[in-house]
């Protein structure tokens, strides 16, 4: 029977009152076995760091193993290898590899997290549909797909083609509003295949603009970002991103902040060196710097970072701080 107020008002010791409180599911403030607030952010995800050589070994097992009509997607999620982290690559963001084979098509969905992608090795004729929009992927093009966009991928080259995801699911999974709704229709594919892929749209940024933009930036090699442009302002509602160019031989400033960054290798190949840990990467890598690690990059050729960030969400909600710029 649940205690009454006299029962409660009558404790006699601590225990007693625990024991009772535990039953009406309250907690006593001053005994709580962890802390709930501390003095800085603790580290609790890792740095971390993945080779795309070896997702193209495994996704090509996979291609064998199994198809796009039994899989959603096929595709190799970056689980942080913290213990007991079990999908995010960071708190808020996920990064996955995803393959999809000649001729194969990624049936359509949509889902309240957002999603974009960095797309590494692809022929033409490879395409994501977005809200009935066929979109060219070509390497080193970056495509979204915002919030409940109705969006699959298809492939009409020869050869397999080859991205990275990014998605904010540990961060809706933490919010909770998920939504997914499989949105395939009987003979969508056939329609489908009529379109020609295009890249006017604004759910891409190819490569092609980006290193325009990137030759008019002002040059910063030895500052937090080398030299950097935004894409999009910012692209999604909790997820920024920036392309990165690295000089060869230039170090970056090493830089701490509040949000979680994800690099991902466009082109080129160099080191980062996150909260002391060093990682020597090539094109198509990642590496996770989770929120507050202190890192910086050095490039031993010409190299471009995608930088995806749950900056907006910090921002947003007044929790941005960064340290360190020198
Ligand atoms: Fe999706």
């Amino acid at each position: 029977m649940t205690p009454t107020r006299q029962d409660l008002a009558q404790s006699g010791t601590l225990e007693e009152l625990y024991g009772k409180l535990d039953r009406i599911a309250m907690g006593p403030g001053w005994n709580k076995p962890t802390p709930s607030l501390w003095q800085a952010p603790r580290k609790t995800l890792v740095p971390a760091h993945w080779r795309y050589e070896q997702a193209r070994g495994a996704l090509d097992a996979a291609g064998r193993l199994i198809n796009t009509a039994l899989a959603e997607r096929r595709n190799l999620i970056l689980v942080n290898p913290a213990e007991g982290n079990t999908y995010g690559t960071t708190r808020t963001l996920v990064a996955a590899y995803q393959m999809i084979m000649p001729g194969e098509w990624a049936r359509v969905h949509r889902h309240t997290p957002n999603a974009l992608r960095l797309i590494l090795d692809a022929e033409p004729g490879t395409y994501t549909e977005v809200d009935g929009v066929n979109i060219a992927m070509e390497p080193g093009d970056v495509l979204l797909t915002p919030n409940w966009s109705t969006h699959g991928h298809g492939n009409h080259s020869k050869a397999c083609a080859y991205w990275l995801d990014f998605l904010d699911a540990p961060l809706v999974q933490l919010l909770e509003p998920m939504f997914f709704e499989p949105t395939e229709e009987e003979g969508h594919e056939a329609f489908d295949k009529a379109a020609a892929p295009t890249t006017d749209s604004p759910f891409v940024f190819t490569l092609k603009d980006t290193l325009k933009r990137l030759d008019a930036a002002p040059a910063d090699p030895t500052g937090p970002f080398g030299t950097q442009i935004e894409l999009g302002a910012p692209a999604l509602d909790t997820t920024a991103l920036f392309m990165m160019r690295l000089a060869p031989g230039k170090r970056t400033a090493t830089h701490r902040t509040t949000a979680n960054n994800i690099f991902a290798v466009v082109r080129g190949s160099g080191t980062s060196t996150i909260d002391g840990e060093r990682y020597a990467w090539k094109r198509g890598d990642v590496m996770a710097a989770p929120a507050w690690r202190p890192h910086f990059h050095e490039a031993s050729d010409d190299a471009l970072l995608l930088r995806v960030t749950d900056e907006p969400v910090m921002k947003r909600l007044g929790f941005h701080r960064v340290e360190g710029q020198a």
